[in-house]
């Protein structure tokens, strides 16, 4: 199954580090991050899982709850799992799916043939509250993800739910957002008390509304 922005996400059961998990009610009401790795005991994998583990106070102060994936069976994850937390200083502290049979990986589309026949390449889904698709990226099984930019995106997602506000390019928490088109100018200087510069009719900034 091929997902695109906007999709619901669907549900699945599977067998996961932490005990079998039915995909819906892990996340319950929050946010979602499902991200896949090539293998167990392979490198940039061991390094993204440990960094992911040592950010869970960030992902946690945003509501969000993240799920690992990879095909190797749970007796595989847990050996991997302390290797991960001996040499990335840290205690994973999130379910990786076993999916040793690819049906997450399938329903997902975490495979892609032309890179491997076998294995997941990186990808990475954030889900709203409502389970609908947010972001989708793929990296090369090759290329650690940065998951200071998974926090930030998830940081303007949230800012768009709750404020009607984009983000502009390179905008990091405290800069600057923009007021999104499908708000007037009259309404947005209602809205956002701490002012709109309007540079275009169309491009339009406020102080990030929740500072
Ligand atoms: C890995 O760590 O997953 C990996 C590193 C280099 C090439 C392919 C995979």
């Amino acid at each position: 199954m091929s997902l695109r922005l906007g999709d619901i996400a669907p549900n699945f059961q599977a067998k996961t580090s932490i005990g079998d998990i039915d995909f819906y009610e892990y996340l319950g009401n929050s946010w979602g991050i499902l991200f896949s790795h090539p293998a167990d005991y392979t490198p940039v994998c061991t390094t993204e899982l440990g960094k992911t583990a040592l950010l869970k106070a960030e992902f946690d102060k945003r509501n969000v709850k993240v799920l690992a994936l990879s095909v190797d069976p749970v007796e595989k994850h847990l050996g991997w799992i302390s290797d991960i937390n001996e040499t990335q200083k840290t205690s994973v502290n999130f379910p990786i799916i076993a999916d040793d049979d690819r049906k997450v990986s399938k329903l997902f589309d975490f495979i892609h043939p032309n890179a491997s026949a076998t294995a997941t390449v990186r990808s990475l889904i954030i889900l709203g509250p409502d389970k609908a698709v947010k972001l989708i990226i793929t990296y090369p099984a090759s290329t650690g993800r940065n998951f200071n930019e998974i926090l930030r995106v998830v940081d303007s997602l949230q800012l768009t739910a709750n404020f009607s506000v984009a983000t502009p390019a390179n905008w990091v928490e405290g800069e600057d957002v923009i007021v999104v088109p499908a708000l007037t100018t009259e309404d947005a200087i209602k809205k956002f008390p701490k002012g709109v510069k309007i540079v275009k009719p169309y491009l339009r900034y406020t102080p990030q509304p929740n500072k």
